[in-house]
Parts: structure tokens; sequence; C-alpha cells
């Protein structure tokens, strides 16, 4: 099977999905999208109101904001990378997903991981961070630094949403963190 018809089937998979609690009260699975392979993977924490409307990853507020540092930071559109979440059914009311529901979706984000093989992985706010790297600092203290596990090399950072609360200070140290990322992408950070 190629690349695409392995995560073409996945989606399938995803979409079919009941694991877990969240299943029942969503509209649409949100699998993720983007290029595969790519060289830079975001990870969100779940589906918001809109994303779960529409079934696409980041495309609310968040997204907007999102969108615009892959542009201004990488210098590419969303197109070219790859998006995914650590849950891909919405949890309610926006609530952090629980321990069962990320024990539930884990193997559909390792599979993700595998075919689109990033050279960084951007760990997008809390919830990704200390799932994905197993470490329960608090974010300010892991934003930025380059983490490598399993020869997958990780850069957290803030959450859009937060960066949208915490205003100009926050988005610029998202900047800097995506910057770190992209040279990290290119093999030079
Ligand atoms: N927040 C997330 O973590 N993921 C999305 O897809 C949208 C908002």
């Amino acid at each position: 099977m190629s690349r695409d018809e392995e995560l073409a089937q996945l989606i399938r998979e995803i979409g079919a999905c009941n694991r877990c609690g969240l299943a029942a009260g969503r509209t649409h699975t949100v699998p993720g999208e983007g290029a595969v392979p790519s060289g830079v993977m975001f990870i969100g924490e779940g589906p918001g109101a809109r994303e779960d409307e529409l079934g696409r990853p980041f495309v609310g507020r968040s997204g907007a904001l999102l969108d615009r540092l892959i542009q201004e930071e990488f210098g590419f559109d969303r197109r070219s990378c790859y998006i995914a979440n650590v849950v891909k059914c919405r949890p309610p009311g926006n609530r952090d997903p629980a321990d069962d529901e990320v024990s539930a979706c884990s193997g559909y984000l390792a599979r993700q991981l595998e075919l689109v093989d990033p050279q960084v992985v951007v760990l997008l706010g809390r919830i990704a961070a200390s799932r994905l790297l197993e470490r329960r600092d608090p974010l300010k203290e892991l934003r930025g630094r380059r983490f490598e596990i399993g020869g997958r090399r990780y850069i957290p950072t803030y959450h859009p949403a937060a960066a949208l609360r915490g205003g100009a200070s926050v988005v610029t140290e998202m900047r800097v963190d995506f910057a770190r990322a992209h040279l990290v992408m290119l093999g030079a950070g």
C-alpha cells in the first residue's frame, strides 16, 4: 500500500471510531490534514466547535493565527505541512481531553507521525507537549526547546488560542519557537 492509501485507510478508520465517549458527541471526526510526507507536523489538542462542524483542524480563530505564523516563519502555507490533534473528536465544552480519550486516540497519532515522517514536530500547547514529551513541566519551561525522542525532533510552544488570549508578547514567543522549528526542519537548528 502507498503512503497515501495507508493514510486514506487510517482516516476512514478514524471516521468510524467508537473507542471512547467523545464519539457520541461529535458532528465530524477531525483526523488531520496536509502534505504527506511533510517536513513539519503541527499537533494541537483537539477539535473545537468550528473544527467539529467542518471536520478539519484549526479552522477557527486559532487556525487563522496558526496559518499566519506558518506563512511568516516557515514561508509556506498550511497545505505544505501536516496538522493534527491529540484527540480527533471534540471534547464537550472544549474541556481538556481525559486520559482514556487520549489513550484511545494515541495509536492514530502514532501512525500519522510515521506516515508524515516530519523532520520536526511542533507541539501546540500544554496538552500536546505533556502527552508527546511525557513531561509535566510547565509549558513556559518547555517552550522553544528541542527534544529528541525515538529519533524524532519536537519543539513545544504555546497553543494559538493561548497566544490570542495572551496578546502580542505571547505571539512573539510563538514566532521565535516557530523560527527555531524551521531551522530544525532544515537541519540547522
Ligand atoms: N484547537 C486545537 O487544539 N485544535 C484544533 O484543531 C482547533 C483548535
